[in-house]
C-alpha cells in the first residue's frame, strides 16, 4: 500500500466514525451534506466491545485478508538478500500490512523498552528520547515513573508512526552475565511484574499496543538460537513464569513475544505448555502471540501450540511459515480454519482493544519530533534515571561531593562528553548525535553509542569557582597522579553490554578495575560511578570511599549522575538485582554453551536453582553477596516502626510506620519479605512488598500493603492451582533483603487458590 492509500484510509476511518456518530444521534444528522458517506463498517464503531468488534470484522474477511495480519515483514534491509516492505518505516523493526478495504490499519512496530529505536547502523536516523535501562527502571522501585517513561516513549512511537512497541522485557536475572539484563526488570517475580506492568501500561495509555518478551526463559544469550532452558512446571510457575503472570494481569499488554530458545526441549515459539496452557488457558490470556525475529521454527506446529503473527517470515525464519506453507496446511487439514480464525480474532481484538484503530497513527511520520516536546521528555528519562541511581556505600559521608570542594578529578568512561547505553535492537539514537565516534563493533550488536549527556559538564555547572578536570583513565598512573593533586576524585566506569552476547566475566573491562585501584591508592576520597548493564564485582571495593551505581541512564544520564553526586536529589536507588562476589557463587560458575559450536543444541538445567533466583539463591546457599537485592542508601536516615501484619482469610494486610529521622528530605523504599516457618519454599524468604515513600525531614508515613496470595503460596501440579499451607509465617519489614529490622507472625490455614484470579 502507497503512503497516499493510507492517507486514503484515514480519510475513511474518519469518515466512518463520524457516520457512526450520526447514527447513535440521528437529530444531528445533516445528511444533505454527506450523500457520499459509505455506511461504516460495523467494526469501526467504537461503541463496541473489542470482542464483537473482532468478531465482525473477520467475518467479512477473505481468507487472504486472514493471513495478511498474522504475516509480518521486517522494517530494515538484510543485504544482500532483503529489502524491506515498501511500507514499513525506515530502519525499524517490523510491518504488518493491514486490510484496507475494511478499514484494518497497518501495524507499524518499533523496538523498544527504553524508547523509539532504530535498526541498523548505516545512517544515525530518528533520534529520539532514551529512558535508562529496563534495569535501572526497576532500580527506582516506583511504579508511577515506569508509567510515565512508558506513556512518554508510547508517545513517541506513535509520534514516529509507530502502533506497536515491542517493549516490556521482564525475563528474571538468573544470570548476571546475561548481555540482555540492562532490558529486564530484574531478579524478583513481584518487583520485575509490577515495575514492568507499569511501563507497559504507560506505553498502551497511548493506545498502541505492547508487547511484553521474551516468553519464556530467555535467560542467557549464548547460544539463545538452540539452548534449551529446561525447568519444573512448579519452579517456572513460582519464578519467571510468574513475574509474566504478574505483569500480564495488572497490565495487560495486547501482546506476547515468544522467546529464541527452547524450554524443555521444544521451542518457546511452538511450545504447546507454555502458549495454549500456561498463557491462553489457565491465565486467560486474550491478547495475541508474536514470533521473536527468527523465533519461529513451523508453520502448522507453531500455529497449532499457540503462535498467532509470525514476525519479520521472509527476513528472519528459514521460510516465511505462515505464508503459503500455512496456507497449504489449512488446505491438507493441518491447522484448522477455526485455529486461524483464533489466530485473525486474537490480532484483531488487540488493534480494537488498543484503540490504534480508533486513533489511527500518521503516516508518514515525521522524522524529527518537536523541540518542546523533547525538552519535556529529557525531564521524565531525567527523573527516571535519577531515582535510579543506587548509592552502594558511603564511607564518612563522602558523598554528597563536599560544596567546598576547589578541585575534583573526573576520570575515564568518557565521562567529558557522555553516557554510555545498551547495545543490540532496543538501541535508541540520541538527539545531538553520538557524543563518541568510531567505536567498535560499528555494526550488529553495535553500533556502541554514548549518549551525549555530559557528566563532567554537569559537574563543572555545579562548581563554577572549582577546577574540574577530566583524565580519560587509560593510563592508571596519570589518572592518579591527577586525583593525588586534587580535593576529590570521580571515577566513572562502564561496561557495555548488548543483545546476542553475554559477558565473559563480571570485572570491568578495559583495565578499569586498575585505573580505579590507582586512584584510590592516591586519593582516599574516591567516588566510583558504575555505568554498566548489571552487576559487576569490585576488587577495589574496601579502597574507595563511594560507590553508585548509575546502570545505562539514557539520554539525560549526565545531568542525572551529577545532580545525584552533588545531592541535589536524594539517592533513592535500590538494587532490583543481587550483586555477587564472585561467579563462584552463581548457580552455574561457568556459563553453559561457551565453546559450543554455532547451531549445536544444549540445555541448560534451571533445575539447578529451581525458583531460587537471585537473592533467593544466595539466601538458600548462605552465600553473602558483595551487595544483596534491595539495597541501596539514602543521604537521610529512615526508621521503621509499629509493623503489623493480620489475615482475613489468604490476605494478607501488613502496616508499619517509616519516619524521616535525618536532616533532609528523601525517599526510602521500605520492603517485606514473607517465610513460611516451617520452610517448603524454593528457598527461606520472598519478596512480598514495597513501596517507594517521599518524606521530609521529621515526616513519618503509615504504609500499608496486602500481599498477593501466590507469594504465601507453592504450585500445587495435582490440584493444578496454588496451596498455601497451613501455619505460622514471618512478615519481616526491612531496607533490603539482608537488613530486616523487624518482625512479626501471621497464621494461616490452608487453603488452595486457582491458577489465576480469573480462576481457570
Ligand atoms: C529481539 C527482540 C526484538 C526484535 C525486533 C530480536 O532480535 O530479541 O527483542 O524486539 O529483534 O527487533
Amino acid at each position: 500500500m502507497t503512503r497516499t492509500t493510507w492517507r486514503g484510509l484515514r480519510l475513511a476511518l474518519l469518515i466512518g466514525a463520524s457516520a457512526s456518530v450520526l447514527t447513535a444521534a440521528p437529530a444531528l444528522a445533516d445528511t444533505a451534506k454527506k450523500p457520499a458517506a459509505a455506511p461504516a463498517h460495523p467494526w469501526l464503531n467504537a461503541k463496541l466491545n473489542p470482542d464483537a468488534r473482532a468478531d465482525l470484522a473477520l467475518k467479512a474477511m477473505t481468507n487472504d485478508e486472514k493471513f495478511t495480519v498474522i504475516f509480518g515483514y521486517f522494517g530494515s534491509d538484510k543485504k544482500p538478500k532483503y529489502t524491506r516492505h515498501k511500507d514499513s518505516h525506515d530502519a525499524s523493526a517490523g510491518y504488518v500490512a493491514g486490510v484496507p478495504r475494511l478499514g484494518i490499519p497497518g501495524q507499524w512496530q518499533t523496538d523498544a523498552g527504553v524508547g523509539v529505536a532504530t535498526q541498523g547502523s548505516h545512517q544515525d536516523l530518528r533520534a529520539r528520547t532514551a529512558l535508562p535501562s529496563g534495569l535501572a527502571t526497576a532500580a527506582t522501585w516506583n511504579p508511577e515513573l515506569a508509567f510515565k517513561g512508558g506513556a512518554m516513549i508510547g508517545k513517541e512511537a506513535r509520534d514516529s508512526g509507530f502502533n506497536v512497541q515491542l517493549a516490556g522485557g521482564v525475563n528474571l536475572m538468573r544470570e548476571p552475565r546475561n548481555g540482555r539484563n540492562f532490558e529486564y526488570g530484574g531478579e524478583d517475580p513481584w518487583l520485575a511484574g509490577t515495575m514492568v506492568a507499569a511501563q507497559i501500561k504507560g506505553i498502551q495509555s497511548n493506545h498502541i499496543i505492547s508487547t511484553i518478551k521474551h516468553y519464556a526463559l530467555n535467560g542467557q544469550e549464548t547460544g539463545r538460537f538452540v539452548v534449551s532452558s529446561n525447568i519444573d512446571d512448579a519452579a517456572a510457575r513460582t519464578s519467571d513464569l510468574l513475574a509474566f503472570q504478574f505483569a500480564i494481569e495488572q497490565s495487560d499488554p495486547h501482546s506476547v513475544m515468544c522467546a529464541y530458545n527452547r524450554v524443555n526441549g521444544d521451542w518457546a515459539c511452538e511450545n504447546d505448555w507454555l502458549l495454549n496452557t500456561v498463557l491462553k488457558k489457565d491465565w486467560g490470556y486474550k491478547g495475541y502471540v508474536m514470533s521473536d525475529w527468527g523465533a519461529d521454527h513451523s508453520s502448522a506446529k507453531a500455529a497449532n501450540a499457540g503462535l498467532d503473527q509470525e514476525s519479520a517470515g521472509e527476513a528472519f525464519d528459514k521460510e516465511p511459515f505462515f505464508g503459503a506453507p500455512l496456507k497449504a496446511d489449512l488446505a491438507a487439514g493441518r491447522v484448522s480454519q477455526a485455529r486461524i480464525d483464533d489466530m485473525v480474532r486474537r490480532v484483531l481484538r488487540a488493534m480494537f482493544a488498543s484503540g490504534l484503530v480508533d486513533h489511527p497513527v500518521v503516516n508518514p511520520a515525521p522524522v524529527d519530533l518537536p523541540a518542546a516536546t523533547l525538552a519535556a521528555h529529557a525531564k521524565i528519562t531525567q527523573a527516571d534515571a535519577e531515582e535510579g541511581v543506587v548509592l552502594l556505600k558511603n564511607d564518612g559521608d563522602l558523598l554528597p561531593l563536599a560544596k567546598t570542594a576547589k578541585t575534583i578529578a573526573v576520570i575515564g568512561a568518557h565521562s567529558d562528553v557522555g553516557v554510555l547505553s545498551g547495545g543490540g535492537s532496543s538501541q535508541v539514537y540520541p538527539v545531538g548525535g553520538r557524543a563518541v565516534k568510531g567505536l567498535e563493533p560499528a555494526t550488529w550488536p553495535g553500533p556502541v553509542i554514548y549518549y551525549p549527556s555530559s557528566p563532567l559538564k554537569a559537574l563543572q555547572a555545579r562548581y563554577p569557582n572549582a577546577k574540574v578536570v577530566y583524565d580519560d583513565g587509560a593510563d592508571p598512573a596519570r589518572a592518579a597522579k591527577l586525583a593525588a593533586d586534587s580535593d576529590l576524585a570521580v571515577v566513572f566506569a562502564d561496561q557495555w553490554t548488548t543483545e546476542s552476547v553475554d559477558v565473559v566475566d563480571l570485572n570491568l573491562p578495559r583495565n578499569q578495575d586498575a585505573t580505579i585501584d590507582a586512584v584510590a591508592s592516591a586519593n582516599k576520597k574516591t567516588v566510583v560511578v558504575l555505568i554498566t548493564g548489571g552487576p559487576v564485582v569490585m576488587p577495589w571495593l574496601d579502597k574507595v570511599g563511594a560507590v553508585v551505581e548509575a546502570w545505562f541512564p539514557g539520554t539525560a544520564g549526565g545531568e542525572a549522575i551529577a545532580r545525584v553526586l552533588t545531592g541535589e536529589v536524594d539517592a533513592t536507588g535500590r538494587l532490583p538485582v543481587s550483586f555477587p562476589k564472585s561467579v563462584a557463587d552463581l548457580p552455574r560458575p561457568k556459563l553453559d554453551g561457551v565453546g559450543k559450536a554455532e547451531g549445536e543444541l544444549f540445555d541448560v538445567d534451571y533445575n539447578l536453582e529451581g525458583a531460587a533466583v537471585g537473592y533467593k539463591w544466595y539466601d538458600l546457599k548462605k552465600i553473602e553477596p558483595l551487595f544483596p537485592f534491595g539495597h541501596g542508601l539514602s543521604y537521610t536516615k529512615f526508621a521503621y516502626s509499629g509493623l503489623t501484619a493480620t489475615a482475613t482469610g489468604d490476605k494478607v494486610t501488613v502496616s508499619f510506620d517509616v519516619k524521616n529521622v535525618g536532616a533532609r528530605a528523601g525517599k526510602d523504599v521500605p520492603q517485606v519479605y514473607v517465610a513460611p516457618k516451617a520452610g517448603g519454599w524454593e528457598a527461606p524468604k520472598r519478596l512480598a512488598g514495597f513501596k517507594k515513600v517521599s518524606l521530609a525531614p521529621g515526616a513519618t508515613r503509615r504504609v500499608t500493603l496486602t500481599v498477593d496470595p501466590r507469594l504465601l503460596a507453592v504450585w500445587d501440579g495435582k490440584a493444578h492451582g496454588w496451596s498455601i499451607a497451613a501455619g505460622q509465617y514471618d512478615i519481616a519489614l526491612g531496607s533490603s533483603s539482608r537488613a530486616l529490622s523487624s518482625t512479626v507472625q501471621v497464621t494461616l490455614a490452608a487453603r488452595s487458590l486457582p491458577v489465576s484470579p480469573a480462576g481457570k
